[in-house]
């Protein structure tokens, strides 16, 4: 498996039928819902995990910080910080590791974008049967829980360091 920064149209779809087959299809998520504005921002990173076929596995995007209200409706979430979400992996293709080299690929990007002195805070939004997941990978959730789309969520956070250069 490998994942890659999404640089070609033809990688955005994958990462969108992905993204369709499991929130809409799966989740029952509505599709007007899921593709929106902040997939086409030229600031946003989308990430595509591939198998050795070829066979895209899992996505995830990263939003740089935002300064308009885009994170109104989270209200433990600071707008000032870059937002990992949309993450998802095939149903066939979970407990393989692909959702944790995704999140990897998603924390390197903020780092290497975002990063202040080698340092940055990203913060998500979990649905509550994600968190363990989440948790595992050092997130810390804060604020009250809320539903979007119907699915109970905790924004969550994690504070990224640069590893030091040997
Ligand atoms: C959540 C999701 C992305 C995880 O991806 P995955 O590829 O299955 O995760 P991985 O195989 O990389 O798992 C990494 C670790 O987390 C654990 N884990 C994964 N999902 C878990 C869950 N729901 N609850 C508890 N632990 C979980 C794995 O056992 C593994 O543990 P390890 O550290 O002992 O190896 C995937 O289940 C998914 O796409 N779910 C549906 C969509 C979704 O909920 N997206 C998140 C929206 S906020």
């Amino acid at each position: 498996m490998r994942v890659v920064e999404v640089r070609t149209p033809d990688q955005l779809e994958d990462a969108m039928r992905v993204r369709f087959a499991v929130f809409v299809d799966e989740q029952g998520v509505s599709a007007d819902m899921e593709r929106d504005a902040q997939d086409d921002d030229p600031r946003t990173v989308h990430v595509v995990a591939y198998a050795d076929d070829g066979t895209a596995l899992g996505t995830g995007r990263l939003l740089a910080p935002h300064t308009d209200d885009f994170h109104a409706d989270h209200g433990a979430m600071d707008p000032a910080n870059p937002h990992i979400g949309r993450l998802a992996v095939s149903e066939a293709a979970r407990g393989t590791g692909a959702g944790r080299a995704l999140m990897l690929a998603l924390e390197s990007a903020a780092l290497a974008r975002f990063g202040a002195d080698g340092r940055v805070r990203v913060e998500l939004s979990a649905q509550d049967q994600a968190m363990p997941f989440y948790a595992r990978l050092g997130y810390v959730a804060h604020g009250e829980g809320y539903l979007d789309e119907g699915i109970p969520h905790h924004d969550a956070y994690k504070d990224l360091t640069a590893p030091s250069p040997r």
